[in-house]
């Protein structure tokens, strides 16, 4: 397997990035391999389009309503040109910033995805992996499909922040931020555009939501106060009270059986037990439920932000800030950074592109707090243009769950050094040499 040609955590190794992939890969075509995954990034959805199933690549891929906010997003991009300035020295180029704290090799960071498992079976552990042998912050997602704690015993060198859904129970909130802090994460990142569900148009064409099946509820599962709520709600059910489960209006079909038994499989891990013995509880089923109406609630609050102060003692930052005010208000109630985020064109059709709400943003901010980017990024290039708008850091989100999905821990770390080294590249022919260090002028409006 080519290794990744950026040593973790080190800055001084993410220097020649671009020369050192650009010559990995085609000395490697000298031999007749190819990258793993395609590097133009149409083709990259293209390939994970065929490795996935229906189902798989409609979750990942699509967005709210007629996906307007994702062209939206891409469209912002064509706005700012990169403007060249050539015969300066660029021989020496950095692209390492300060982040929490610490120097990191690169500004980006891998953005939370939930239910990997539906790209590849080894999901989380392969993308923490990947990510820890290429240096490159990994935030772990609410919904991931493995806790938390396996994850950082998968990669233990790699640099974890937790990405928080605030669910309608805050003593679970509370648990899951202990177990953030106690298994090594870094910072928080509480997600606030997901208080409902988007009005996701492939994913209603398929009536296909993972959760249903047990899917991306592995840091609930795994959880003590999640599972104390699920073994009162099957009492409950069980004693004839609470609410009847959604599963009883469920016809019985061969699909249905199917998904029963994927279930308990996942439920096997709530149990205890095998799968055998996990298909005759309820228990499975009932942390389903008890997942679907516990995981947001529509009626968070600025108020209630403070909250998360006394849960944890790591830097907190808030994703899915788009508008000036809303910044300006996350820097006043005392957040450590902000994430500029739609999520992807997910949650709202016909909505606000990040990548055109970026600068006022950051100069509300005015530098107080760091801010994270992303909504589109789809290369070197897309990153230089946020950077030089003023983001403090990329986060890479789709691009890389298609590489997990067409070629393992190995698609991701491909895709990520992928974006290095056309950041590196760009920043080397438009005549800089710290990324840090580039501004507004090294755009032009087109
Ligand atoms: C997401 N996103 C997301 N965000 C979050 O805070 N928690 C999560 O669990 C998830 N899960 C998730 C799953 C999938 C399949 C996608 C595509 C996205 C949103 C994600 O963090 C990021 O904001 C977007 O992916 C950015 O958009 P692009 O660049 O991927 O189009």
């Amino acid at each position: 397997m080519v290794q990744s040609s950026v040593a973790p955590q080190d800055p001084a190794a993410a220097r020649g990035a671009a020369r050192r992939t650009q010559s990995e890969i085609y000395r490697a075509g000298v031999s007749g391999t190819r990258p793993a995954v395609p590097i133009d990034p149409g083709a990259l959805e293209a390939a994970a389009r065929k490795a996935l199933s229906t189902e798989a690549f409609a979750y990942i891929a699509g967005g709210a309503g007629a996906e307007r906010t994702m062209s939206a997003n891409r469209a912002a991009f064509t706005r700012w040109q990169v403007w060249p300035r050539p015969l300066r020295d660029v021989t020496e180029r950095d692209l390492s910033i300060d982040l929490l704290g610490r120097r990191r090799p690169t500004p980006f960071l891998l953005a939370p995805l939930g239910v990997m498992e539906l790209a590849h079976p080894e999901a989380d552990l392969a993308v923490a992996r990947a990510a820890a042998s290429i240096g490159v912050p990994y935030t772990l997602s609410t919904q991931a499909s493995f806790p938390m704690e396996q994850i950082a015993t998968a990669a233990p060198t790699g640099a974890r922040l937790f990405q928080l859904y605030w669910s309608a129970s805050d003593e679970l909130n509370a648990s899951l931020l202990r177990r953030a802090e106690a298994s090594g994460c870094e910072a928080i990142v509480v997600t606030l555009d997901t208080h409902l569900l988007g009005w996701r148009t492939r994913d209603l064409d398929l009536a296909y939501l993972p959760f249903t099946r047990g899917m991306g509820i592995a840091q609930y599962t795994s959880d003590p106060v999640f599972q104390q709520l699920v073994r009162e709600r099957a009492r409950a059910s069980a004693a004839g009270h609470g609410t009847p489960p959604p599963g009883e209006s469920v016809k019985i079909t061969p699909k249905a059986v199917a998904a029963g038994i994927q279930i308990a499989r996942k439920g096997a891990a709530l149990t205890g037990t095998g799968l055998r013995e996990s298909l005759r509880s309820p228990l499975p089923r009932a942390a389903v439920e008890t997942f679907l109406e516990v995981f947001s609630t529509p009626a968070l609050t600025w108020d209630d932000l403070a909250k998360a102060r006394e849960w944890t003692t790591l830097p907190i930052f808030l994703k899915g800030i788009v508008h000036p005010d809303d910044a300006a208000r996350a820097v006043d109630a005392g957040v450590d950074g902000v994430w500029v985020s739609n999520h992807g064109g997910r949650q709202i059709d016909q909505s606000v592109p990040t990548l055109a709400a970026l600068p006022d943003v950051v100069a509300r901010i005015g530098g107080k707090v760091p801010v994270v980017f992303d909504s589109g990024v789809r290369g070197g290039a897309d990153a230089f243009v946020a950077l030089a708008l003023g983001a403090t850091a990329v986060a890479i989100g789709r691009p890389y769950a298609y590489g997990l999905g067409i070629a393992g821990e190995k698609g991701v770390r491909e895709v990520v050094r992928n974006h290095i080294a056309e950041l590196d590249i760009t920043l080397g022919l438009a005549g800089h040499t710290s990324i840090q260090d580039v501004g507004r002028e090294a755009l032009r409006e087109a």
